[in-house]
């Protein structure tokens, strides 16, 4: 017998077609919300924020910048995975402060820490900055799509949109914000095809390597 982690996994698929009819419960909002702020992030940096979207409207607006997915429209949410435009001193400061705040470790043992990653952002190229930042967005992508399918909660994963139109009307950039990840999540269609359709994947003989 597969273990029930695996076996939702294996329920979980990119769906194609989302009931509108079904709309998530404010208790399973929660739960992705909880997940989305407790994705662990190089540093604890944490160079992402979570726009969610219900909107009917603005979602069916969305459909023609996310190459026409409708799956943007139907879905009881919109999440939108945005990363930091710039990770400053200020930023770091801030979080260092907290660290403070929340744990009550002294400035003497935390300073050093805080230094040396304060010098080390400032030598980095912002491009540099948003891949790190960037790589941040898909971790949180992956623990939502996890937390999802642990929910029975279906999601379809998408990097087929443009954010600088998801930027634009989400009015990101006055945030210091750009869109990077997009996650509709709800319920499957009835009828959504792919519902159906094997999972495909390499032998784990191919995708894993034992050394023992
Ligand atoms: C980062 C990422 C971006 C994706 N973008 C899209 C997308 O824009 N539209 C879509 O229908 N599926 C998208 N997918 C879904 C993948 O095609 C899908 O996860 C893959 O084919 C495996 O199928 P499964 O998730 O149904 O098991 C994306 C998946 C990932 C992880």
């Amino acid at each position: 017998m597969m273990n029930n982690s695996v076996e939702q996994l294996e329920w979980r698929y990119a769906v194609k077609k989302f009931d509108s009819e079904k709309q998530l419960s404010k208790e399973k909002l929660v739960i992705l919300k909880n997940a989305f702020n407790l994705t662990a992030t190089s540093y604890g940096l944490q160079p992402i924020t979570l726009v969610v979207i219900q909107n009917k409207a603005l979602q069916k607006e969305l459909v023609s910048h996310s190459y026409g997915q409708e799956q943007v429209a139907q879905a009881s949410h919109v999440l939108v995975i945005c990363i930091e435009n710039e990770i400053d001193s200020d930023y770091i400061a801030n979080y260092f402060d907290k660290v403070k705040k929340v744990r009550g470790t002294s400035e003497e043992i935390l300073n050093p820490f805080k230094e040396s990653i304060t010098k080390s952002f400032s030598k980095k190229e912002i491009r540099e900055i948003k891949e790190w930042s960037k790589n941040q967005a898909y971790l949180a992508l992956g623990n939502l799509l996890t937390i999802c399918a642990l929910e029975e909660i279906d999601s379809c994963p998408m990097e087929g949109f443009s954010p600088p139109a998801y930027d634009e009307i989400l009015k990101l950039k006055e945030k210091g914000l750009s869109a990077t990840l997009v996650l509709p999540v709800g319920y499957r269609a009835e009828d959504d095809l792919f519902s159906t359709f094997k999972k495909v994947r390499k032998d784990m003989s191919e995708s894993i390597i034992e050394i023992s």
